[in-house]
């Protein structure tokens, strides 16, 4: 059963889908110390629920299930003794490789929150992995869901986001760090991000926390932005609603967009149209914004 705690921070806190909080498992927090200092930061700056999600890579950071979950454990315990209210969900960010299948069938990972529905998974930063296609498909064979991490991270998908879009049309959906929305990685993240947004193959936020100084928790600046670009309830789908349908199996929802009602927007677009059957929320951001980040992107 996922460890969980108490959250009292309202339906309006954020749920962070990817942190690396848990202590002594990754290049995350080094220590309790560092990782209630993360914790306090995220519950300062309305965070409400945290995934705890360290790195997974065979012959690297590999972290068992068990081990996983009882670090999450320990962490709730902390959590309550400095009366820090909030909820939080064990799992992994698991490096894309050919053996992830193997890897699942053999109980060496561990889904968001333990569910066995969703898999946070990440791409190779430097190029687009050629088994990438196969291994979301065996992935989606057996059950799984993947939810591709910081994807505008990744050079070959910032540079061309439609190989990513057309994994979005086959089902996979997509977690962006907060600071490449506001610039912390760079203008080509944080156009890719931006882009991402518009063309509907966006689903989650999380904060990809490292530690509590440079790469600290915290979606609010993040949440800023979204919302002056999608209004509250866009923001809300990113930043919360759709953790929450993760978490109670309900089904992830796209965001829509004018562009991709219009149909005008890569494979993502319609994909995300076609998988959320619904109509999610509404762009309703600075329309030249929009249509600059369509027009560096979409194809003719
Ligand atoms: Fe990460």
């Amino acid at each position: 059963m996922a460890p969980t705690g108490e959250m009292t921070a309202g339906a309006g806190g954020f749920i962070d889908l990817h942190t690396h909080i848990l202590p002594d498992l990754d290049d995350g927090a080094r220590g309790w110390g560092e990782a209630l200092a993360m914790a306090e930061l995220a519950a300062s700056s309305g965070t409400a629920g945290l995934f705890l999600t360290p790195h997974w890579l065979e012959g690297g950071y590999a972290p068992s299930p068990q081990e996983v979950i009882e670090a999450a454990g320990a962490f709730c315990e902390r959590l309550s003794q400095r009366g820090l209210q909030l909820k939080v969900w064990p799992g992994m960010e698991v490096y894309l490789s050919p053996e992830v299948p193997r890897a699942l069938s053999a109980g060496k990972l561990l889904t968001l929150a333990d569910a066995g529905t969703h898999l946070l998974v990440e791409l190779p930063f430097a190029a687009w992995p050629p088994y990438a296609e196969q291994v979301v498909f065996e992935l989606q064979l057996a059950g799984i869901t993947p939810v591709i991490a910081h994807p505008e991270r990744c050079q070959p998908a910032a540079a061309d986001p439609r190989r990513l879009c057309a994994l979005v049309e086959r089902g996979a959906l997509v977690q962006l760090n907060a600071g490449s929305l506001t610039g912390r990685f760079g203008r080509r993240a944080q156009d890719c991000a931006w882009h991402l947004i518009s063309c509907g193959c966006a689903h989650f936020v999380g904060s990809d926390a490292h530690n509590p100084s440079d790469r600290a928790p915290g979606l609010l600046e993040a949440a800023r932005a979204l919302r002056g670009a999608l209004g509250d309830e866009g923001a809300g789908l990113l930043l919360r609603q759709n953790a929450e349908n993760l978490l109670s199996g309900r089904p992830v929802q796209p965001l829509t967009t004018e562009k991709t009602a219009a149909g005008g927007a890569p494979g993502g677009a319609q994909g995300g149209s076609r998988r959320g059957g619904g109509s999610g929320a509404q762009m309703r951001g600075p329309a030249g914004l929009v249509r600059r980040l369509l027009g560096r992107f979409t194809s003719a």
